[in-house]
Formats: C-alpha cells, sequence, structure tokens
C-alpha cells in the first residue's frame, strides 16, 4: 500500500509544480517537496557531492561520478586475488628487503623462528627488537589490538599490515583510503575465515614462543 502511494507522489508533484502551486501540501504522509520522491525527481547530478568530499572542485566530482557510472562491479573473488598478488610482492611499497608478506607467513602460516626489526628511538638509540612470526590463520579477527613493545597503541589490521611492510619488507605503508589497502587486509581476513571475533587476542605461535624473541 505504502508503496501504491509512493507511485502516485511523482505524478501529484509534478502536476503541482507545473500549475504554479509553490508548496505542494501532499494528500498524505511523505508526499511533498520533501518527499525523498520529489527530491529525486529534481536531483540535479552535481547532488553527487552530498556523498563526496565537500573540497572537491566541480571538475573532479565530474570525474568521480563519471567513474562511478562506467565502474564495472567489484567482486570479493576479484579482490582476493588482487591481495593475493599484494601479498606475494616483493616490491611492496617499494620494498627493498627481497621479500614478501609470503616470505615469513607463507600460506598465511608461519615459516616458524624470529624476525629483527630495527626502531631508531629518539635521541639516536637503536632498539633492535625480536619478534616471533605469528601465523595469520585466525590473525584477523584478533584486531584492533593495542601493539607495540608495551602494547602502548591500539592499530587496526591495515596498520599491522603497515607495520611488517616498513618493519620487514622495508617497504613505505600503504594509504589506508586505498584499494590496494583493503584488498590486502582482505586477503588476510580470508585466513580467519569461519573464526568468531577475538578483538585484542595476543598472536598465535604455532611453534610457541621463540626464546629470546618478543
Ligand atoms: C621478516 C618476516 C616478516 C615479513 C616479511 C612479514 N611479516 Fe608480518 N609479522 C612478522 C612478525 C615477527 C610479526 C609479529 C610482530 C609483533 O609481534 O609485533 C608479524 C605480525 C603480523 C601480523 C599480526 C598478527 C597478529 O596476530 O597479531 C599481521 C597481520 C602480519 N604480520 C601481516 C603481514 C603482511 C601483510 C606482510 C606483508 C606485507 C607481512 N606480515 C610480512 C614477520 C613478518
Amino acid at each position: 500500500m505504502k508503496r501504491y502511494i509512493s507511485l502516485l507522489a511523482i505524478p501529484l508533484f509534478a502536476f503541482a509544480s507545473c500549475a504554479g502551486g509553490g508548496t505542494t501540501a501532499g494528500a498524505g504522509k511523505g508526499i511533498g517537496a520533501d518527499s525523498m520522491e520529489a527530491k529525486l525527481a529534481n536531483a540535479k547530478p552535481i547532488d553527487i557531492r552530498m556523498m563526496a568530499d565537500p573540497y572537491l572542485s566541480d571538475a573532479e566530482v565530474a570525474e568521480l561520478m563519471k567513474a562511478m557510472q562506467n565502474s564495472a562491479p567489484d567482486t570479493m573473488e576479484a579482490s582476493l586475488e588482487r591481495g593475493k598478488k599484494i601479498y606475494h610482492d616483493p616490491t611492496l611499497g617499494n620494498g627493498n628487503a627481497g621479500q614478501s608478506c609470503a616470505s615469513c607467513h607463507e600460506g598465511g602460516g608461519s615459516i616458524g623462528g624470529a624476525a629483527t626489526t630495527e626502531v631508531i628511538k629518539p635521541g639516536g638509540f637503536v632498539f633492535r627488537p625480536k619478534l616471533s612470526i605469528p601465523t595469520l590463520k585466525g590473525a584477523a579477527v584478533s584486531f584492533p589490538k593495542p601493539r607495540g613493545p608495551r602494547r602502548g597503541f591500539m592499530v587496526n589490521l591495515p596498520a599491522m599490515n603497515n607495520m611488517c611492510i616498513s618493519a620487514f619488507n622495508k617497504g613505505q605503508w600503504i594509504d589506508q583510503n586505498t584499494q590496494a589497502s583493503v584488498d590486502l587486509a582482505n586477503y588476510i581476513s580470508s585466513f580467519s575465515k569461519g573464526k568468531k571475533w577475538k578483538p585484542g587476542a595476543k598472536k598465535i605461535l604455532p611453534a610457541g614462543p621463540v626464546a629470546g624473541a618478543m
């Protein structure tokens, strides 16, 4: 019934506008100048600005609209495929360590052992923490979680991925607002399929902790 009234609303509103009747009092709830039907009927392409960054120029908004109208639907499979490629890319973030995510987290698991990274603290103090390599099977459901030597700051999964990119792949962080960041996090999440969300849970070390490592 509601749908039936809605369908009537557009012609009613259109008639009232043509007749110059400034306000459309409407014949019932949802009908009138403020109704969604009326707004949609009057929407101009530029109204997409409502969804966009208010600081975009008209030209950028037009470009965005064109891209949105022409883009083919993305799929889970395609995103996972892209994520898998990133995961195996040793040049990720222009990294020069010659290793990809898979070098330590092979097949989403752990190669075992520990990895050392270098942190230069203010004042030039160099700190080289040795960190046990966790499996990523079941890791995604443990985010967000506090991390760092003193578990001093909260991170989400893409930020954690970035930490490995900079610490171990020796590459630049990926902007979290990019498709690459989403695809990589999506791929890591696929190793947690069916697992229950356990935010804050510690990393999983299938072979147990490594002596002398965090
Ligand atoms: C040199 C080995 C190495 C490489 C290469 C590496 N990682 Fe890691 N990864 C680690 C270690 C060690 C930790 C544990 C860090 C810690 O304890 O703070 C870790 C932790 C993680 C975690 C958090 C797991 C959890 O349960 O807390 C994620 C997610 C992760 N890595 C993803 C990645 C991704 C994505 C890449 C590729 C961009 C990557 N790693 C590359 C060694 C590596």
